[in-house]
């Protein structure tokens, strides 16, 4: 072997030596420290448990978890009999429905969100019209398209029907829905049709309060029924376990190359986490996306449309019927009512899922994940205000592994079994 030949070999020799102690660093530090700490910011090892709701003083109390349980299901809590929460916010769904639009009395205008972790949030709503758990409840119930029924209609259902396990959580009920002397109509509300609205007008204030009370203190036992609807830990929390523990034997079980390099994109290029972020991979806040709209049916402002509604609702944060003395309200007083921002913007959902149930977006505009990555990485213009993205320029490659870290992160529900269950199912 002439000399020039063994220099060549010894360099090849070092060379890939190099590059072999090169890797051999590059996977020892997979993640920065910065990027450790934004995993961990996602975990649900970092989930606080959840706040007491001031307003809802029923809202931890296991009678009221019951309580709820049955009006969650209890399709007689609507116009013709057949409709209850569970109609569209299905346990075996990710408590959605897997339609374009929720079916209830008629179908709803925008696409079933779901219920699981929805205690943890500020703002209800794809485009946040309600500022609490429980006010949120009361509105499907009196929704012409969801449950149809009415406040009057319930008041009497509850005396009838729940009588004990009503008064027991919230004192006596208002002597006027005592039978045979009941004089509550069958059916009145201040909102509704004519003739619903006209027997409401025609009622006494008092009675009006007292039966807006039972109304109230419904969605207060079904929230107290859904604050135990959280999320269960996934692959992805136990990788993120596994990086603290510095336990790279068990990281590369738990995820696969793709997985692990679509998390990365996902923290860094992707910037997924400017919204999909905490615990529960949403801000809790509103973004325009530029989700098309469909143009002859859908002219849809989103929050712009949500911040009227929030000061139009009748038990918002600070009305009588908040269990809260104080009635501070800050995040009411402080949100943002007007703006370009707002426009066309919605609430970011929570990327944790019992499973991804197709179609997504607030119009069930996508029906796959790689449309909604496709629709990332263009960033088209928005058809209403501006859009916030801006194009990624991704390989299909990258996509691929995105798509499979996104995956990672379904779970089952984490809650009693029990509760999951339809206490009105024949056996
Ligand atoms: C007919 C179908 C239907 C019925 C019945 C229904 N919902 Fe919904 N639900 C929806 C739709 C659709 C949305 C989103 C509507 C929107 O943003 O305009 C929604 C939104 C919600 C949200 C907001 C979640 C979030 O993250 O902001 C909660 C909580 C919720 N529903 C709970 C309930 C409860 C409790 C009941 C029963 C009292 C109920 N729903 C009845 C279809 C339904
Ligand atoms: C500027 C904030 C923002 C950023 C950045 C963002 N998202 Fe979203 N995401 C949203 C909002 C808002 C929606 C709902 C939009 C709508 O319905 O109009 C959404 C919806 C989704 C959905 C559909 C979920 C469902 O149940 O319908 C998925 C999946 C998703 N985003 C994944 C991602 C991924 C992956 C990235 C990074 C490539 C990302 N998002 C970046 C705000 C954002």
């Amino acid at each position: 072997m002439s000399r020039q030949k063994i220099y060549l070999l010894l360099g090849l020799i070092l060379f890939s030596s190099a590059i072999g102690i090169f890797s051999w660093f590059a996977r020892a530090a997979e993640w920065t420290p910065a990027e450790i700490k934004t995993l961990q910011s996602l975990s649900l090892s970092s989930l606080p448990p959840l706040a007491p709701d001031k307003s809802n003083r029923v809202a931890d109390d296991p009678r009221a978890v019951a309580l709820g349980q049955q009006l969650y299901f209890d399709a007689r809590f609507s116009k013709d009999g057949a409709v209850s929460c569970a109609s569209c916010h299905m346990p075996d769904l990710n408590f959605q429905d897997a339609r374009a639009h929720g079916r209830g009395m008629a179908d709803t205008r925008r696409r079933t969100q779901s219920i699981v972790g929805s205690a943890y949030f500020e703002w209800f709503f794809w485009d946040g019209r309600r500022d609490s758990l429980w006010s949120q409840a009361l509105s499907p119930l009196e929704s012409t398209n969801e449950h149809g029924g009415d406040r009057a209609q319930y008041a009497r259902l509850i005396s009838e029907n729940y009588r004990a396990e009503y008064e027991a959580l919230f004192g006596a009920l208002p002597d006027l829905l005592d039978s045979p002397k009941s004089n509550v109509p069958a059916h009145a509300s201040p909102i509704g049709d004519e003739t619903v609205r006209a027997a409401w007008d025609q009622m006494p204030r008092s009675d009006q309060e007292n039966i807006s009370r039972v109304f109230a203190n419904i969605g207060k036992a079904i929230a107290a029924y859904e604050r135990k609807i959280l999320p269960g830990a996934s692959r992805f929390d136990e990788y993120v376990d596994a990086v603290t523990r510095n336990d790279s034997k068990r990281t590369n079980e738990i995820f696969s190359a793709d997985e692990r390099a679509g998390l990365k994109l996902f923290v860094g290029k992707a910037n997924c986490v400017q919204c999909h972020n905490t615990p529960l991979f949403t801000d809790d806040e509103f973004h325009n996306t530029g989700i098309p709209q469909h143009a002859e049916t859908e002219h849809d402002l989103g929050r712009a449309e949500g911040a009227i509604g929030n000061f139009e609702d009748e038990f918002k944060c600070w009305s009588e019927f908040s269990d809260d003395a104080e009635r501070d309200c800050p995040q009411l007083r402080y949100m943002q009512a007007r703006g370009g921002e707002i426009t066309g913007a919605f609430k970011t959902p929570s990327l944790r899922k019992t499973q991804y149930v197709a179609p997504f977006m607030h119009n069930a505009w996508y029906t796959t994940l790689s449309e909604i990555l496709d629709h990332y990485n263009r960033a088209p213009a928005a058809t209403i205000g501006t859009t916030e993205l801006k194009p990624l320029n991704l390989s299909e490659q990258e996509l691929k592994q995105l798509e499979a870290f996104l995956l990672t992160l379904t779970a089952p529900v984490n809650a009693p079994p029990g509760l999951l269950q339809d206490p009105f199912a024949t056996k």
